[in-house]
């Protein structure tokens, strides 16, 4: 398998390690890494500033078709603003989800994905949610990554026990993102799936490579 057009989809839960693990896999193998989540994240900062409510898909698909976004790895550009960190905010993440389940967002992001990577030659890793199930159900792997929600939320707070607000947002994150109508957060039929909770990030990365053979 050549990696001039070489396709690897790798969805899971947040805290699963997708971020780190598809960014090194995609480092390793010297192709883009696509972050479609910076597309949902950018769309609902977008929303949010506009005042919009997240709930109301009329004005919500009004706002993401006016929206210019330019999603680089890492740098984030929003109507010509760098809002790298701002689309990491509390505020962005309790609101992605509604934003993320209308299906006509997902019709416009999941199209300026598949333009994202075909501008860069094809070739990509791409993170998501549905990466593997929706944007590329052709791509060359697909691995589906889960780890228990205790390890989920202490990656994503960044320390150890004494994370309970952090894993009850990811869990409610979960709920919604696997609840939704739209391109619910699935494991692929013909995905690998690997637990990460004891395996360091090498590991997974390996593993992810053995499988290209
Ligand atoms: O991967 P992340 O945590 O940055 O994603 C943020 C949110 O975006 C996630 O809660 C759901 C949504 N999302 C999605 O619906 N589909 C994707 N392919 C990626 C993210």
């Amino acid at each position: 398998m050549s990696s001039s057009d070489l396709i690897i989809a790798i969805d899971g839960p947040a805290g699963s390690g997708k971020s780190t693990v598809s960014r090194l896999t995609a480092e390793r193998l010297g192709v883009p890494h696509l972050d479609t989540g910076a597309f949902y994240r950018t769309a609902t900062l977008a929303v949010l500033e506009a005042g919009v409510d997240p709930e109301d898909a009329e004005a919500v698909v009004e706002v993401v078709h006016g929206t210019d976004m330019e999603i680089g790895d890492p740098t984030v550009i929003l109507d010509d603003r760098d809002v790298t960190s701002t689309i990491r905010s509390d505020t962005v993440s309790d609101n992605v989800s509604a934003v993320s389940a209308h299906p006509e967002v997902r019709v416009l992001l999941v199209d300026a994905q598949r333009r994202w990577a075909g501008e860069r030659g094809g070739a990509c890793v791409a993170e998501g949610r549905d990466t593997g199930s929706v944007v590329f159900p052709d791509a060359d792997l697909k691995i589906y990554l889960d780890a228990s929600p205790e390890v989920r939320a202490a990656r994503r707070s960044g320390e150890l026990p004494g994370v309970t607000d952090v894993g009850a947002a990811i869990e409610r994150r979960d709920r919604l993102d696997s609840s939704r109508t739209a391109s619910p957060l699935v494991i692929a039929d013909d995905a690998e799936v690997i637990d990460t909770t004891d395996l360091t990030i090498d590991e997974v990365v390996d593993r992810i490579l053995g499988l290209l053979g």
